[in-house]
């Protein structure tokens, strides 16, 4: 019986094939702005792999050989999709109440004790139905797909209680069974204080290390864990005893760290061999030299710094010149991101923090990608790594940032298949 070959697809004519092609590390300093990019690029795909990468002119002949389908670019910029390696995905109903408080004069902080913030999205997750909450979460996959994210680290954490962060993480492996993008299961093991735990901080910590912990690992519900370590929510000692236990079992960790005031959080991830630090507002010049010399990737979430209305946005400038891996996520949640476009995200990072719009789409995609463990098989444009990729309607990858807030992407290609076109 014929076995029907996979698709194989011939990709002509971008005016930039950005590929960022070499070794699956992080790029640090100056590699951090360096795109390799090919002009009058093609790209060869069969399946879900990429078979070749080159000019155009380079590949044509191959491309007839295996009859490829020819997809014209015209002229416009290819790159490796989004890795979006930090989004609280699964959320109930939104906060648009807590955006008008805090536009009114209240702050993220004032708001969290007044029983709005994490414990009021909480309260809606109990009551909303796993059906529900995996429908609103596939209409914001949809609109990733749209803006040219091809992967999406997804957290719990909304959940506060055992049952209900399972129920979160059992959303996420539902999702996954027919999503078009690669979701990256995280547990976020300490996010907020239930208020049936106020004064019992040290209670809950045993009651996510003995039973949240161990069930999510047993049951095999997320590869990392996370922790909001910071004024307001955990301590650097709680935050300890989770990775701890987490590693036992097996789960990398990754923290929220020194977002609000500078605790020791970005420390503790280093200790721990944390994949990625993230947010970094308050970080110490000493910090900066520790990120720099270790492997945790220094994640910066600039759409949480807007959202807020914060005048400062995290050091990149510092990071990236003391050697630290920068990577750029949405931070996708509803109260502090509500965006899931890596396209404005990059605006921000350029305007706000004035990463050059190469730095940008580095720590978007390939330094993205080494914040998941997953720098082998994604996050650049290179032979034999998943078919991962996004046609922006453009001439010139600087206009990614410098047209802000509208969508350039007219067509992402998830694992060789077009999962969205205009
Ligand atoms: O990454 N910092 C903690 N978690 C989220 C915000 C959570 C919320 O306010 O719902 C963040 O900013
Ligand atoms: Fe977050």
């Amino acid at each position: 019986m014929p076995i029907a070959s996979p698709t194989t697809l011939f990709f002509r004519n971008a005016a930039q094939l950005i590929t960022l092609a070499g070794p699956p590390v992080p790029r640090r300093g100056a590699a951090l702005g360096e795109l390799g990019i090919i002009p009058r690029g093609g790209l060869l795909t069969q399946g879900e792999t990429i078979l070749g990468v080159g000019s155009t002119r380079s590949l044509e002949r191959e491309a007839l050989r295996r009859r490829a389908e020819a997809i014209d670019c015209r002229a416009r910029v290819v790159m490796p999709g989004f890795v979006d390696s930090h989004t609280h995905l699964i959320f109930a109903g939104s906060r648009v109440n807590d955006y008008e408080l805090r536009l009114r004069g209240k702050t993220y902080e004032e708001i969290a004790q007044a029983g709005g913030g994490i414990q009021s999205s909480a309260q809606k997750l109990r009551t909303t139905g796993v059906a529900s909450l995996a429908q609103q979460a596939r209409k914001f996959l949809d609109q990733f797909a749209a803006h040219g994210t091809t992967t999406v680290e997804v957290k719990s954490g909304y959940g506060l209680d055992i049952a209900q962060e399972l129920k979160i993480l059992r959303v996420i492996r539902f999702l996954q069974a027919d999503a078009a993008l690669d979701l990256v299961p995280t547990l976020l093991a300490l996010h907020a204080l239930p208020a049936s735990f106020r004064g019992r901080s040290a209670q809950y910590v045993e009651e996510v290390v003995h039973r949240l912990i161990p069930t999510v690992a047993q049951q095999g519900l997320a590869e990392f864990i996370d922790c909001f370590c910071d004024r307001g929510a955990f301590s650097v000692e709680d935050c300890r005893r989770v990775f701890d236990a987490g590693r036992k079992f097996g789960l990398v960790p990754r923290i929220h760290a020194e977002q609000l005031s500078r605790t020791g959080a970005a420390r503790l991830g280093i200790r721990f061999g944390a994949a990625s630090a993230d947010h970094l507002d308050k970080l110490s010049a000493a910090d900066i030299r520790a990120l720099a010399r270790s492997n945790v990737v220094a994640t910066l979430l600039p759409g949480a710094n807007f959202h807020l209305g914060l005048k400062r946005y995290p050091p990149a400038r510092k990071l990236i010149a003391a050697g630290a891996a920068v990577a750029l996520a949405t931070d996708f949640n509803p109260g502090t991101s509500p965006t899931l476009n890596m396209q404005f995200i990059l605006s921000l990072a350029c305007t706000q923090m004035r990463m050059t719009p190469a730095e940008a789409i580095a720590a978007s995609t390939l330094n993205g990608a080494c914040a998941l463990r997953r720098a082998d098989r994604i996050g650049s444009l290179e032979a034999g790594k998943q078919a991962d990729l996004i046609v922006l309607d453009i001439q010139d990858y600087r206009e990614i940032p410098y047209y802000f807030a509208v969508n350039h992407c007219v067509l992402t290609v998830k694992r060789g298949r077009t999962v969205y076109s205009q």
